[in-house]
């Protein structure tokens, strides 16, 4: 017998580091997969402001963490802190899923685009990135995950529609030629054949005013993705299933990001089901 910790000895603590982080969804997310892997572990909120941030987040290592979940607004924070990171994180510019390695080594992953691009792929199998152009409305640090995604799935161009116009320009020059920006009053007739169509702005969620966007323009191929969950059914998508359009919601995405966390720390492959969704929505109006 050894003294030496085994990978079964490692401590089995994760959580989501954010300020605010009472919102957080994740916590639902790991105790359903908990409880049905049987994995034991802990999965914790840890409400830490930007100043304390450094400080805490290089102390969870010792206190028996082997990751987190990063939110707001330390996932720029989280990528600088990190020893090694993951080609999508350093593309995104930022990090949200964190892994502490045995040896005291950071690694920063980003699977904002990877969740996304996934629950494209599972709820609407026949999408194809590559058939056409996407349309992307919005460019804050949500769009940065979703162009990435959409890039490297191989979406032929990229048009970029934001109120103001200048990080749709700042966006393109990160990511190159591919991205056509277009003013925000365009973004209806951006909507002509593309394949893919995807709100990242915070329009449509519950308080806020819907997106408008006509999408009568739209071919009858578009695939339409919203990222707002709340209400699960956007105008947006509304509008879309009207026009017989496939429409995928933002609840997905968020489940599906949570996936490589719970396997890089509990080595446990959780699966999104519709028994997972249902719990997400208890006690939502
Ligand atoms: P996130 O990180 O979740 O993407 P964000 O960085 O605050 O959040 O970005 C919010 C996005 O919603 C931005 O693209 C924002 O447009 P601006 O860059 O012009 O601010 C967009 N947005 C928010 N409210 C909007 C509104 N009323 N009309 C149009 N776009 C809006």
């Amino acid at each position: 017998m050894s003294d030496t910790p085994t990978e079964q000895d490692r401590p089995r603590r994760a959580g989501v580091i954010g300020w605010p982080v009472a919102h957080s969804r994740s916590p639902r997310i790991f105790a359903h997969w908990f409880a049905e892997t049987g994995v034991t572990g802990s999965y914790e909120r840890l409400a830490v402001r930007p100043e304390d941030f450094a400080e805490r987040f290089r102390a969870l290592p010792g206190a028996g963490f082997c990751g987190v979940n990063v939110t707001i607004p330390h996932k720029l924070a989280a990528l600088e802190l990190a020893d090694q990171a993951s080609a999508a994180a350093r593309a995104i510019g930022a990090a949200n899923t964190i892994r502490f390695d045995a040896d005291g080594r950071i690694f920063a992953d980003n699977t904002d685009g990877y969740g996304f691009i996934e629950n494209l792929r599972v709820g609407a199998p026949a999408w194809d990135a590559a058939a056409g152009p996407a349309l992307v409305l919005g460019a804050g640090g949500a769009a940065r995950a979703v162009i990435h995604a959409l890039l490297e799935a191989g979406a032929p161009i990229i048009r970029l529609a934001n109120r103001t116009r200048a990080k749709a320009d700042a966006l393109a020059a990160h990511f190159g030629p591919r991205i056509e920006p277009v003013e925000w009053p365009a973004r209806d007739t951006a909507t002509g054949g593309a394949a893919t169509i995807v709100n990242t702005t915070s329009l449509g969620m519950t308080g806020n005013p819907a997106l408008e966007l006509s999408l009568t323009d739209a071919p009858a191929s578009a695939l339409v993705a919203d990222i707002v969950y709340a209400p699960l059914v956007t105008p947006l998508l509304a509008t879309a299933r009207a026009r017989g359009l496939a429409t995928v919601d933002g609840l997905g995405m968020l489940l599906h990001q949570a996936r490589p966390g719970f396997r890089a720390w509990f080595g446990a492959d959780p699966a999104v089901t519709p028994e997972l969704r249902r719990a997400m929505l208890e006690g939502q109006p």
